[in-house]
């Protein structure tokens, strides 16, 4: 076991990926076309969603989401701060100005009633991010929406799959954005998807990804701003491929998850990650949060040096020098705690129970170390 590299993540592609695209390769339709359209249907019938549309990325189809919606110059947006950075710049693309909300230090997910209080007159939408594969609170996300008029822009780049009792992710917000990056559940390389209930959303997305097309009459014309965010063919017949195994790779990681739990519910020092009853993570990213002032960043690098990817949570946005004076509401000093503490942990489909054990004693093994 000793020395045996234990990735962070690896994508789960094989033979249906390489067959998928050969079809398209030889179709001799490479751009968004047909493949494009199945993976929709695919990922559209998986959520429950009206309307799956397909996206160059997450952070593409949030800014086409935002569009949509109308928000632009001096309109505020609610973002969570523990988040990726591209959370906040979807927002910052179109004019609009993100406000940064703490988050909470058990879901690590946007702090509902912090959000509730950042709400001024200019407040036009809010990006709840479904951080991890840890489902968004229903309830609280429908309460902000009606009782303040706030437009839900769902940032559930790690999410597909995931579930608050019984609402999927997807079809909770008023727009939704998925990632295909190949730390994702599943993955295309690079891409997106979008899902909507609103075909008034869905019509104006689908002009916006491909430069602003749209119907006078009969006939096809240029009729709003517009720009090139399309999943070319070749990309979606990855996406294909791996819609026939999405169900089973959320299976197997809340599986790992599960043995993690259980493994670490012994080691001092380290707290896994909470879980709501009645909801499903898919564990996108398994994050435990490293109660050992310090021992974090000594973490990663120690057991990088002995073959163990691990990596940090995300980022607190207000540390980061280009996000640094936006709005804030509060001190956010959860996100910053979260920042400086969460490790994420190996979720490979392909580890066993012994490469887990592996890990975890050398986390334990470390963390004494580090208190003498
Ligand atoms: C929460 C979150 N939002 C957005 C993104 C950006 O996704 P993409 O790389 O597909 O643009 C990521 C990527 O890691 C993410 O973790």
């Amino acid at each position: 076991m000793e020395g045996k590299r234990i990735r962070l993540i690896e994508p789960v592609v094989g033979a249906e990926e390489e067959k998928l695209i050969g079809e398209v390769l030889r179709s001799g339709w490479l751009t968004e076309g047909p493949m494009a359209r199945r993976f929709e249907d695919l990922f559209k019938a998986f959520v429950g969603a009206k309307h799956a549309i397909t996206a160059s990325s997450c952070t593409t189809a949030m800014e086409m989401g935002l569009r949509a919606m109308g928000i632009g110059p001096g309109d505020e947006v609610l973002v969570p701060d523990f988040t990726h950075p591209a959370t906040a710049d979807a927002v910052i693309a179109f004019g609009a100005h993100p406000v940064l909300v703490d988050v909470s230090l058990s879901s690590y997910n946007l702090d509902f009633n912090e959000a509730e209080k950042a709400v001024t007159d200019k407040t036009r939408a809010a990006i709840p991010v479904s951080w991890g594969g840890y489902p968004l609170n229903d309830k609280e996300l429908k309460d902000l929406k009606d009782e303040h008029d706030v437009l839900m822009l769902e940032d559930a780049a790690c999410s597909p799959g995931a579930e608050y009792n019984g609402a999927k992710t997807g079809v909770m917000a008023d727009i939704t954005a998925f990632s295909f990056h190949p730390r994702k559940s599943i993955t295309t390389g690079e891409g997106g998807m979008i899902t909507t209930e609103s075909d008034d959303y869905a019509e104006k997305i689908r002009s916006l990804k491909n430069f602003g097309v749209g119907k006078v009459g009969t006939e096809s014309h240029f009729i709003r701003y517009g720009s090139n965010y399309k999943l070319s063919d070749i990309l979606a017949a990855m996406g294909v491929a791996q819609m026939g195994k999405l169900a089973r790779i959320v299976e197997r990681r809340i599986e790992l998850a599960e043995n993690y739990n259980k493994l670490l519910s012994e080691v001092k020092g380290i707290k896994p990650p909470e879980k709501e009853k009645g909801i499903k993570h898919i564990y996108q990213t398994y994050a435990a949060y490293i109660e050992v002032e310090g021992a974090r960043n000594k973490l990663i690098a120690d057991l990088k040096k002995i073959g163990i990817e691990t990596q940090i949570g995300t980022y607190a946005l207000h540390l980061e020098p280009y996000f640094a004076n936006l709005k804030k509401q509060g001190d956010l000093h959860r996100s910053k705690l979260l920042y400086e503490n969460l490790l994420a942990l190996p979720m490979c489909h392909t580890m066993t129970k012994s490469d887990q054990e592996h890990v975890v004693s050398q986390i334990e093994k470390h963390l004494k170390n580090y208190q003498g």
